[in-house]
């Protein structure tokens, strides 16, 4: 039987109604705040490209974060703007290095806030890789036992949660292993499992001055047009040992967090990244959509999509809206 017995109309008269029937809801509860971190003391610089976003000093960090979390935001991701970079990315996994230091004073400040620290190397070194380099290409199995490095440096530092973001093959194992040997087997990974090759970056890199000087990131994240790569991809972290798998970006992949909900048991994240925020940013500084609407509805769909964990730089905001 249809129309006219069947009417979907009905249940969308009143927001009362519609909010009876509402399939997805957004809490704060899953939002995290991504971060960066700089040296020095009282910086706080704007990202051209990602307006309302900043490189903090570790004491203005601090004091963001506290921000953040009154409003409800129960975790951020930190990525480190180092003194200087080196071939090997040594501010990577220097025991008092940026994002080290970072996250002693956010656990002395906060020890409640939840702290991830992405692990990767391309913010570190001078050629901007996420690996090192050999023979002019990016070397995986060398590069292995610095993220591993870098992870236990950052955990010994405090840091709640790992969240490898280089693409190189093993690293998940190569981190579990070296945090066991070392006691932290508490310590949970959030792999970024299916990571594409994405012109979505693009305002990262400004922000953290991590464009590759030479080549791109193509022989280690994945080619947009794949999708059955993304199962395989996620199925090997779980196998090395991934906690909780990601999804990056978002809102261009909605078809891969949706498959990977259905296929996989894990907790699922996704990352609105950069290049989602600023499409966003802009078009509402032109005055040609809604912001806050705009942020609202992506956000909604990539939790119907699948996601239980959404990164984005919006958290702040919209805790403070949720809140309300
Ligand atoms: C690598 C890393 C990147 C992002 C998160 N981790 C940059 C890249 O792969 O080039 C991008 C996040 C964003 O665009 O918001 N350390």
């Amino acid at each position: 039987m249809a129309f006219p017995t069947h009417r979907p109309r009905r249940l969308r008269r009143t927001e009362v109604l519609r909010g009876m029937v509402r399939e997805t809801r957004l809490s704060a509860s899953s939002l995290v705040y991504p971060l960066f971190v700089c040296p020095g003391t009282k910086v706080k610089n704007e990202i051209k490209s990602m307006p309302g976003n900043y490189r903090w000093s570790v004491d203005l960090l601090v004091e963001e974060c506290k921000a953040a979390s009154d409003v409800g935001v129960p975790a951020v991701i930190l990525f480190g703007i180092p003194e200087s970079k080196d071939e090997v990315g040594s501010g990577a996994y220097a025991p008092d290095g940026i994002v080290q230091r970072a996250v002693r004073a956010l656990k002395k400040a906060l020890p409640d806030l939840l702290v991830i620290c992405d692990v990767c190397l391309d913010e570190y070194t001078s050629h901007g890789h996420c690996g090192l380099i050999k023979g002019g290409e990016i070397d995986n199995d060398s590069t292995l036992p610095l993220l591993a490095k870098t992870a236990l440096t950052q955990v010994e530092a405090g840091a709640d949660i790992v969240a490898p973001s280089d693409m190189m093959d093993g690293r998940v194992g190569a981190i579990r292993r070296e945090l066991d040997a070392h006691g932290f087997t508490q310590t949970p990974i959030l792999a970024y499992s299916a990571k594409y090759a994405s012109a979505f970056y693009g305002p990262f890199r400004e922000a953290a001055d991590s464009a590759p000087k030479f080549g791109d990131r193509k022989s280690y994240q994945m080619d947009p047009a794949n999708q059955r790569e993304a199962l395989r991809e996620i199925a090997l972290d779980i196998e090395e040992g991934a906690d909780i798998i990601m999804v990056k970006p978002a809102l261009p992949y909605l078809d891969i967090l949706a498959l990977a909900r259905r296929e996989f048991d894990v907790p699922l994240a996704a990352y609105q990244v950069s290049g989602e925020f600023s499409l966003i940013e802009a078009a509402a500084r032109a005055g040609w959509i809604d912001r806050e609407r705009t942020i609202l509805e992506t956000l909604t769909a990539i939790r119907r999509a699948g996601a239980d964990m959404i990164l984005t730089y919006f958290a702040k905001e919209v805790a403070r809206r949720l809140a309300c």
